[in-house]
């Protein structure tokens, strides 16, 4: 039986003065892959920033491994175990894809054992070797996100969290990420990850949870969302699908 790794309680997040969640809670089962589905504008990337440490909720509380982090400083999150690969990958374009993955190891000081890391990331990501002296600026869509998994990877989280990791890459490469994903949490990454695209999410997820408008709408295991005709209308492209989603 697996345990809860990640929760979320009662969050309520605000900018300024417009409210983005109201009372949002969640968990993540340590071992698993869990997505939160939802919409534009619904709250996901939010509930990153929350989670990371860069906004601090107004209400309620986000425990880690069963240790309250609500409000603690983005070091101090990462340090904990967690791991953030942030919308759109925010690689350091100018340094070279090897000072990349190395600042992922920022929070460690065991130098054989990091160079040990970065051999085992190259082997998991191949491409990402070809790639080692070049600036990250000039990578491909899928091979920065490739590295921004791969820099996650070098602060050995427990838990890795993803925003997007499919947006904007050739369908070539989408189907790569998914099955890296897959592998990253085979190796005992548990995942969290957002996606606006259910179906894809549902192919590799565990647990889905649905956000609408700072809610969750819906819960449940990814087989079983993926059958439930709710979900296949407003979300993967079923016959009412504009209709439900309206
Ligand atoms: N820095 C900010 N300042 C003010 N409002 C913000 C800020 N960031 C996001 N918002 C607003 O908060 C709401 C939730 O945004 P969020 O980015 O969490 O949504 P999302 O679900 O990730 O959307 P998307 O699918 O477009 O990535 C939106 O209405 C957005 O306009
Ligand atoms: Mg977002």
């Amino acid at each position: 039986m697996s345990t809860e790794l990640l929760r979320l309680e009662g969050i309520d997040t605000f900018y300024g003065p417009v409210q983005v969640h109201f009372g949002l809670s969640l968990s993540v089962r340590a071992g698993q892959i869990v997505s939160l589905l939802g919409g534009n504008a619904s709250g996901k990337s939010t509930t990153m920033k929350v989670i990371l440490g860069l906004l601090r909720p107004r209400a309620g509380r986000v425990s880690f491994d069963g240790r309250d982090i609500t409000g603690l400083p983005t070091h101090q999150v990462i340090r904990q175990g967690i791991g953030s690969v942030p919308e759109a990958r925010r690689l350091f374009g100018a340094m070279t894809v090897r000072e990349n993955l190395l600042m992922g190891a920022f929070a460690r000081s065991d130098r054989l054992v990091i160079a040990r890391d970065l051999e085992r990331m190259l082997e998991l990501f191949p491409r990402v070797r070809q790639r080692l002296e070049n600036r990250a600026g000039t990578l491909s869509g899928g091979e920065q996100q490739m590295v921004a998994m791969a820099r996650a990877l070098m602060g050995r989280p427990r838990l890795i969290c993803m925003d997007e990791p499919t947006m904007g890459l050739s369908p070539l490469f989408v189907d790569r990420v998914l099955e890296l994903i897959q592998a990253v949490n085979r190796e005992g990454v548990t995942v969290f990850m957002v996606e606006q695209n259910a179906s894809l999410a549902l192919q590799i997820a565990h647990y889905a949870y649905v956000l609408q408008t700072g809610r969750i709408i819906l819960q449940g295991e990814a087989g079983e969302m993926a059958r439930n005709p709710k979900i296949r209308d407003a979300y993967l492209g079923g016959p009412d699908a504009k209709a439900t989603a309206a």
